[in-house]
């Protein structure tokens, strides 16, 4: 049986869009928009930082932040428009089997970091004790014991990874409980029927030129600029989502 071209481009197309829209709709705040708008012609767009290039510091530098929002995460928005440039002229499923992998990548690669510059700011010490008094504090203590549980788990995970990848809070719309999951590359939480709340990026251009090899000082400094109260928005949209 075969299927038809515009029913495979449709499949691969849908696989894209569809993992933009539910990051949108379920795991982002509603004042998000990844700008999907490639079926009215237009390209997907580069969304600015929610804060000053060196609102971080000194957990991660002015000069990180530049490299990685404007040359890496605008990479995958390239990637992602040349790809589906090229799924709209494919004539053939040669062509349009070859462009899975491009779109695979960098529509993950553009998910991840629009939800990762909102889950951060300024950083605060204690960060930790953000969590008091929000939604998802009960959950976390349900699931884990404590915040401090919790991040103890993620440095643990993510610092596991063997080579790219992310380390994520998530929701289970299934079950409606939080886990931690790590992801290779750009892999990005909705391909696994999980709603992103909290990710870290250990990718190498994340943290390479302010911590060198040691990883382990970017992870723990990671939790000071951890923005709760978007992560704890993210839970509730989720939830609320998740139950209609
Ligand atoms: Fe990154």
């Amino acid at each position: 049986m075969h299927l038809s071209l515009s029913k495979v481009a449709f499949t691969f197309a849908s696989t894209a869009i569809l993992a933009l829209s539910s990051s949108t709709h379920c795991a982002a705040s509603s004042e998000e928009s990844f700008n999907i708008t490639p079926s009215a012609g237009k390209n997907y767009t580069l969304p600015p930082l929610p804060y000053a290039y060196n609102a971080l510091e000194p957990v991660i530098s002015e000069q990180i932040m530049k490299l990685h929002h404007d040359k890496h995460h605008k990479a995958y928005v390239d990637g992602l428009n040349t790809a589906l440039t090229g799924l709209s002229n494919a004539k053939d499923a040669d062509t349009i089997a070859s462009l899975q992998s491009a779109l695979h990548f960098n529509s993950g690669g553009h998910i991840n970091h629009s939800i990762f510059w909102k889950n951060m700011r300024a950083p605060r010490e204690d960060n930790n004790k953000s969590t008091n008094g929000l939604k998802i504090d009960k959950a976390i203590k349900e699931q884990f014991g404590s915040t401090d549980k919790l991040t103890k788990l993620m440095q643990t995970r993510v610092l596991a990874i063997q080579g790219s990848g992310w380390c994520w809070l998530v929701l289970d719309p299934a079950t409606q409980k939080l886990d931690v999951i790590t992801l290779p590359n750009q892999d990005t939480p909705g391909m696994v029927n999980k709603v992103p709340l909290l990710g870290i990026d250990i990718w190498e251009h994340a943290f390479y030129l302010d911590y060198l090899n040691v990883k382990a000082d970017y992870v723990t400094n990671f939790w000071k600029v951890v923005n709760w109260d978007d992560v704890n928005q993210r839970y509730e949209n989720a939830v609320s989502k998740s139950k209609n």
